[in-house]
């Protein structure tokens, strides 16, 4: 670009009316580059304070963003900066940590009296205080609300919103008639997250991978990673060109590289300071509900006639949808359609072929159609049952289900290495069209990495996804977000839900205004009367399967 820059330079003085404006233009555009390069180097090493630094010099060095993609990474970065989380003290004590058991929420306005409708906003105010019982002064703290009625089976996420002094609102819409119980989730401390963030910073590789290599009798195991530590240990360079995701191993002292065959996970490594344990406690500070001062209850009237829509509200973004009678419920876009009866499913995907890429929570999906449609036939390929690739066929009604693991990094055991593909490959290798449905799901096995490596992944694959578009615009495209999980101390320091929230939040931003369709596992675990789980139980993926078939066949006239 520098070349372009000072070639055109050179044009606009041999034209004498324009050059002025050549000469600022080419000037303009050298400064331009040169500030975002700058800006860029300086980025590297303001984000990653390091340690060990050459494993990031290794993300960073490889395939080079252009700048608009620089750009994006840097306005995502922006826009997921969470608050400055307080440092710890030393020795660190709980004391001046946030203590769910002390905090509070109060459902506003304080005074009684109000009636609620359907269609108004119900605010919260929560207030969190340390385990001496004084009030916190910063925010960062992770938090979670959910609105619901056990007894309707009805629920809805609440969006939270920190005022960064120790208070958080949160906000829900009432949406259907009867009680509605406010419930207020302090999922980390923000001290927690000052710690999830250093462990990313400090220790990227925390989960590694194994390969095995064979040949003959041969046989050897290396460590693999995204990238890995210089030894003296030569390594082997798996990166893959075409999908632009790099990937090393550890060369094997006598085999060569191309005898790799396997690949698992290998383990993981977080190493924590052992009183920073005491941040990650469940029923302490991990995951613990946060009592009302007052009532937690509403009871909402019928809409109003003739009443304004929606209350006014700091919050912009409303819930995407809701359950009633355990059932979820589309809140704008597509209507969600029930799909009962195995008939009823196979009558939608008749003449069809599904493919879903990405990780376990995917692989539920085809477990889940498998199981509920009896014509629906799973060949035995000999796969690993958490491996996969897996085909089904019904071959009657032309229906074809696949499932395939997104390629490294993914913590699944005993993948062979041939069967190691990455989402844009896939993608770059299907004609698409009106018969084709995508579903894509690529968030968990991404956690412990820094965030660079989820939005360099996604990038490329919305530019696979946009080439697909392009040439076959009637695909259709399913994307799962990510979901709330059971958190222990291993769990937390590698898959928190902070972790997630940061990667969904990324996703989102993504693919918004393409023509891809999602469905928000996040809200549909969190307004769900069932606990998180990494894998949600059988009701929710019920409900996450009727959303997915309600794209592939809308109501018609609707
Ligand atoms: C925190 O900020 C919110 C929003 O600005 C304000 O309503 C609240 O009173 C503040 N709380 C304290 C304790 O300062
Ligand atoms: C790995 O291979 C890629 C593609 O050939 C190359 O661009 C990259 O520099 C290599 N990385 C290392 C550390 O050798
Ligand atoms: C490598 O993977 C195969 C399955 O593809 C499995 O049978 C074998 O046990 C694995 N080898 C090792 C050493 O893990």
């Amino acid at each position: 670009m520098k070349a372009r820059a000072c070639r055109e330079t050179v044009v606009s003085f041999c034209c004498s009316k324009f050059a002025a404006i050549f000469l600022f233009l080419a000037v303009f555009v050298f400064i331009f580059f040169l500030f975002n390069i700058l800006e860029f180097q300086h980025k590297v090493i303001t984000t990653f304070p390091a340690p060990r630094p050459h494993l990031q010099h290794l993300l960073h060095n490889f395939q080079p963003q252009s700048p608009k993609d620089a750009l994006e990474e840097r306005l995502l970065l922006d826009s997921i900066a969470w608050p400055e989380t307080p440092s710890l003290p030393d020795p660190l004590s709980l004391e001046q940590t946030s203590d769910p058991a002390h905090s509070i929420f109060t459902i506003l306005p304080e005074k009684d009296g109000r009636q609620w409708h359907v269609g108004d906003q119900l605010e919260v105010m929560i207030k969190l205080y340390d385990f001496q019982g004084h009030p916190k002064k910063s925010g960062g703290d992770v938090l979670l609300a959910r609105l619901h009625n056990r007894a309707l089976g009805a629920g809805v996420a609440g969006q939270v919103l920190d005022h960064l002094n120790g208070s958080y609102s949160a906000v829900f819409s009432l949406l259907w008639e009867g009680s509605a119980q406010v419930e207020v989730t302090l999922v980390h401390p923000s001290e927690a997250v000052t710690v999830l963030q250093r462990l990313t910073k400090e220790q990227p590789d925390r989960v590694y991978f194994k390969s095995v290599f064979r040949s003959g009798s041969a046989s050897e195991t290396t460590t693999c990673n995204v990238f890995l530590h210089p030894t003296q240990q030569p390594l082997c360079n798996y990166t893959d060109l075409h999908a632009g995701e790099q990937w090393f191993c550890y060369k094997p002292k006598k085999l060569s590289c191309d005898t790799r065959i396997n690949h698992s996970t290998g383990g993981v490594n977080p190493k924590l300071k052992a009183e920073e344990e005491k941040l990650f406690k469940s029923g302490v500070n991990m995951k613990v509900s946060i009592k009302a001062s007052g009532s937690a209850n509403v009871n909402v009237l019928p809409k109003m006639k003739g009443q304004p829509e929606v209350k006014s509200s700091s919050v912009k973004s409303g819930p995407s949808g809701y359950y009633y009678q355990d059932t979820w419920q589309a809140l704008g876009g597509t209507p969600v359609r029930q799909f009962s009866t195995s008939s009823a499913i196979s009558q939608c995907l008749k003449g069809k072929v599904v493919h879903m890429h990405g990780d376990s929570t995917i692989r539920q999906w085809f477990e889940y159609l498998n199981a509920a449609l009896p014509d629906l036939k799973e060949f035995n390929l000999h796969n690993l049952k958490q491996v996969g690739p897996f085909m089904a066929l019904d071959y009657a009604n032309n229906i074809l289900v696949t499932f395939r693991c997104h390629g490294p990094p993914i913590r699944f055991t005993n993948v062979p290495t041939n069967n190691l593909r990455y989402i844009v490959n896939e993608l770059d290798g299907l004609v698409g069209g009106i018969d084709t449905v995508i579903v894509l799901g690529i968030w968990a096995h991404f956690s412990s990495y820094p965030i660079e490596l989820y939005i360099r992944r996604l990038q490329r694959i919305r530019r696979a996804v946009v080439r697909l578009l392009d040439r076959a615009p009637d695909t259709l495209i399913v994307i799962r977000t990510a979901n709330l999980k059971a958190l222990s101390l291993d769990a937390a320091l590698t898959l928190s839900d902070w972790y997630s929230l940061q990667r969904d939040k990324v996703l989102r931003a993504m693919f918004k205004g393409l023509n891809v369709h999602l469905v928000d596992a996040w809200e549909m675990v969190l307004a769900h009367h069932l606990p998180h789980d990494l894998h949600p139980q059988p009701p929710i993926i019920k409900n996450m399967i009727n959303v997915l078939l309600s794209y592939i066949c809308p109501q018609k006239g609707g």
